[in-house]
């Protein structure tokens, strides 16, 4: 099935590198038609992508009619029963998603069902609401609008898209209180980067 790439997909190599440290079980909340999750499929012992909705399930499902170590849960991650220890996540993943969610219940979840020694990486948009936030986004107009271009322009997964509401600083605390010692940064793309160590003593 087809590979594209736009704004988020531009995170699935450094996000795959990343994970595959690790291995183990992945799950990807919000996993859309399931790209990423085919491009982590090799390198994890078990993908499981969560979505509610039902039309890009049914896209992914296609994606991976030959793929075993691949699970699809089409339902809501905050309804998500938190796994059992056994069955909790060495790496959790969360691209252009936690916007769709409350941010600290989502935030919340995603911190119980990682496994102790587990990371968390998260893919996020901000809502640009102070005088810097505007300016960064400016600056970055045209050197995004050159990299769409030597990409082939960006190509839409007709996937559910909602406006953030939260700017990064209101983000940065909520993370910073729910998941101590994160490190967020600003990325290319008008993305932010989240990510988490779970300690080993179980939280
Ligand atoms: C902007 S899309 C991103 C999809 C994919 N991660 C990507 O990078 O292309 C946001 C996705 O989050 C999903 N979503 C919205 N609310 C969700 C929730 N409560 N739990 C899990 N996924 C959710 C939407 O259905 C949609 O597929």
């Amino acid at each position: 099935m087809e590979k594209y790439w736009n704004h988020n997909t531009a995170f699935h190599e450094e996000l795959v590198e990343n994970a595959k440290v690790r291995g183990g079980r992945v799950l990807d909340i919000g996993c859309g038609d399931g790209l990423l999750l085919q491009r982590l499929a090799p390198f994890a012992q078990q993908v499981i992508g969560i979505d509610p909705d039902t039309k890009v399930i049914e896209r992914a499902q296609m994606r991976f009619a030959a793929t075993s170590n691949v699970s699809l849960v089409n339902g809501d991650f905050l309804a998500m029963p938190v796994p059992s220890q056994e069955e909790r996540y060495s790496t959790v993943i969360c691209v252009a998603t936690l916007h769709h969610m409350e941010l600290r219940s989502a935030l919340l979840k995603m911190r119980q069902v990682l496994a102790p020694g587990g990371r968390l990486l998260i893919v996020g948009i901000a809502a640009d609401k102070s005088i810097m936030d505007f300016v960064i986004s400016g600056l970055l107009v045209l050197p995004i609008r050159v990299m769409d271009r030597l990409h082939g322009g960006m190509q839409d997964p007709s996937v559910r898209i909602a406006d953030p509401k939260e700017s990064l600083i209101e983000i940065r605390q909520a993370a910073h209180e729910v998941l101590p010692g994160a490190i967020i940064r600003r990325r290319f793309y008008y993305r932010y980067l989240i990510s988490w160590d779970k300690p080993m003593v179980n939280q």
